[in-house]
């Protein structure tokens, strides 16, 4: 859980409800009419726009969102039913590829009352192809003394093949953090719609020395050890320091605290939301926690912390039950991360359908809170990512699950052009501000690259504004610049450039913000990672970016650097976006393949019909 405890929160709540209700009295009328907010800057129109509502990523029809929840694919062993439920029951327009072994389920904290934090429930949707989803009851609401205070993040694990048991973090009557469980009121219920909290709860109190009682939470997926038992982690503040705490069950409800932590770090105070899971170098299928792993494999621990996921690759060595990462670095703004932009509170779960591990992360807005209760909504999800491991064993790699290229429409295509310095190309006849662009940057000259320099490594935001896409050096920048309005005063920028390492080559992914919108009280960073380059088994880079509406979403080196970013340009109200690829670097680059597609608007919780 993303705890957004701060009063100020709070308060602003209760002196924006009043204007909120007015918004949506106005809002029944039309929210796409042009409201003038901003008097100083009278070119640009309201943000209160469905213009800027994303139309094919994951967010409820209204309110706030944050961290996605336990994910699981039911796998009921009547599927007949779940079919014939699904058939009958959604819109005629819920589309997409048909299964037949079961339903995905998504939760995620949500508040029903409006569009910041607060008043949190488990928000429940279903989905055939986690593209489209149909929302339904919330899952799991503050009822109990165990859950009184807040019914936080937790994880979904399916128990003896087929029951599945979700646990997660409430606040009690003296606020402090504690786990609970729920299970299904009905197994039948091919949406599993109603949950009931045990009697046990609350299961796991936050009790120990060195245990902050305010600082314990968001519960792992569970998964067994060779002992036959079952352990989960939760993140915890232990002795000022940070740690992913175990625990221990035969039944899963009856815990018991590991004397030792699955991991811990001094170099934070806290992480929210641990993901801990099995990976294969080289394969991109998933593995199943709870399955025998097999030789070679590696895990991975996923903690978040500083606004953004980072994870540790290592093994998790059985004897001594922790997590021991291949390197430790000191210096957590080295940490490789899941996403260098927008991105928090992930969850991945093992998909047993087609046999690969997803990540969900949630994607917050960066506009003003006042902004989002004006809007009625705030945060969406990142599109959902097949994720697996590097060959090398050294980093995740990640992509856009399959299914969302069932979306893709009006194909373009270029091939065999070579972009000079200073060259920008045009891509046209799809719809810019909702598509998939998909290019092979394809490089020559490559060795005349400007050193690299590792103190970079430490801030790489602070390297993407300094070496920006005006900023030529040898070997880039080259790129897709997005949602362009038409004088080019707004543009957000995806660039590549080139470094020579000692061995080896690094580079450089940036999506700048900066000059994404003219819109005051943004926020509008140039995010970045670096990434390795072999020139000898590889001689293209690869940019695949979704651009949708308000989001863009871009995945660079074939998912060795993800970006996903929020932006808010007047264009996409007044007078429409275009898209360009450029080279601004001094040598020239080919582009073998490019690939572009306007995209479908999904069904994502509309409103049955
Ligand atoms: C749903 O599909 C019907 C028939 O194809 C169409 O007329 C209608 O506009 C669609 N509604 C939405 C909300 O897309
Ligand atoms: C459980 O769900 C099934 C399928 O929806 C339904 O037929 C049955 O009546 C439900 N049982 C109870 C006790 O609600
Ligand atoms: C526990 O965490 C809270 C929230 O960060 C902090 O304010 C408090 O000082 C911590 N308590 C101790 C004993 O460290
Ligand atoms: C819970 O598990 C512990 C450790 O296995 C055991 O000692 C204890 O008796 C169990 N408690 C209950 C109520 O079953
Ligand atoms: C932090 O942890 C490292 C490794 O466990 C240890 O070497 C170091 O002394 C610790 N630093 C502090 C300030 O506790
Ligand atoms: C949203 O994200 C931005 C950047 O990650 C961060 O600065 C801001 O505090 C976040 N807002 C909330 C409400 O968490
Ligand atoms: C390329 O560089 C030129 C000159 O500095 C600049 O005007 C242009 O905006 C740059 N292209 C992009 C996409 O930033």
């Amino acid at each position: 859980m993303s705890l957004v405890l701060r009063p100020w929160v709070f308060l602003l709540f209760h002196v924006l409800l009043s204007y909120e209700s007015n918004f949506q009295r106005r809002n029944g009328v039309e929210a796409t009419k042009r409201v003038f907010l901003y008097p100083q800057s009278p070119k640009v129109s309201s943000i209160v726009s469905n213009k800027y509502r994303t139309a094919y990523h994951f967010q409820p029809p209204q309110n706030w969102i944050n961290d996605p929840n336990g994910m699981y694919l039911s796998q009921t062993t009547n599927f007949q039913i779940y079919n014939v439920e699904v058939a009958k029951d959604v819109s005629p327009n819920f589309s997409g590829p048909m299964y037949y072994n079961g339903i995905y389920h998504q939760f995620y904290q949500y508040n029903p009352n409006g569009a910041i934090w607060g008043d949190i429930v488990w928000g429940h949707s279903v989905s055939r192809d986690l593209i489209n989803w149909i929302r339904l009851e919330p899952a799991i609401e503050r009822t109990t003394p165990s859950d009184i205070n807040g019914c936080w993040t937790g994880s979904a694990t399916i128990l003896n093949g087929d029951k599945p048991a979700i646990i997660y973090t409430g606040a009690d009557p003296d606020k402090r953090q504690v786990q609970n469980i729920v299970f299904p009121k009905n197994l039948s219920d091919p949406y599993l719609r109603e949950w009931i909290k045990s009697d046990k709860n609350p299961l796991i109190e936050p009790v120990g020395p060195g245990l902050n009682s305010s600082q314990f939470r968001d519960p792992t997926t569970g998964w067994i050890g060779p002992d036959g038992l079952w352990r989960i982690a939760i993140g915890a503040e232990l002795n000022g320091y940070s740690a992913a705490l175990l625990y221990k069950s035969e039944d899963f409800v009856n815990w018991t605290r590991v004397d030792h932590p699955l991991y811990s770090s001094n170099a934070s105070t806290m992480w929210e939301c641990p993901d801990f899971f099995a990976v294969l170098p080289g394969k991109n299928s998933g593995l199943d926690m709870s399955a025998a792993i097999p030789s070679g494999a590696k895990h991975v621990l996923k903690m978040s912390l500083d606004n953004c996921d980072k994870y540790m690759i290592g093994v998790y060595d059985l004897k001594s039950d922790t997590f021991v990462p291949d390197t430790v670095l000191d210096d957590r703004r080295l940490w490789s991360k899941i996403d260098y932009g927008n991105y928090y509170a992930s969850k991945s779960f093992f998909d047993s359908k087609k046999g690969r591990r997803i990540i969900w992360g949630w994607t917050n807005e960066t506009d003003s809170t006042s902004d989002d209760v004006a809007k009625g909504w705030a945060g969406i999800h990142a599109i959902p990512r097949s994720i697996w491991l590097d060959s090398n064993s050294k980093q995740l790699l990640q992509w856009p699950v399959e299914e969302i290229e069932s979306l893709r429409r009006n194909e373009v295509s270029h091939q065999d052009m070579e972009l000079k310095n200073g060259d920008l190309f045009e891509i046209k006849d799809i719809d810019t501000s909702q598509a998939d662009v998909e290019i092979d940057f394809e490089l020559s000259a490559i060795d005349t690259a400007d050193p690299f320099e590792p103190a970079w490594l430490l801030d790489t935001e602070k390297r993407c504004r300094e070496a920006d896409a005006t900023v030529a050096s040898s070997v880039g920048p080259f790129g897709l610049v997005v949602l362009v309005s038409n004088n080019m005063e707004e543009h957000t920028t995806l660039h590549f450039r080139v470094y020579k390492s000692q061995q080896k080559y690094m580079i450089l992914m940036c999506s700048d913000l900066r000059r994404s919108s003219l819109r005051p009280g943004l926020y509008t960073p140039a995010y970045g990672g670096f990434f390795e380059f072999d020139l000898e088994k590889e001689n293209k880079i690869s940019l695949r970016t979704l651009i949708d509406r308000s989001a863009v979403e871009s995945f660079g080196g074939g998912g060795r650097v993800c970006i996903i970013a929020r932006v808010y340009p007047a264009a996409l109200i007044d007078g429409g976006t275009r898209m360009y690829v450029f080279n601004n670097g001094t040598s020239s680059v080919k582009i073998p393949q490019l690939k572009a597609w306007s995209m479908r608007r999904a069904q994502v919780n509309v409103k049955k019909g």
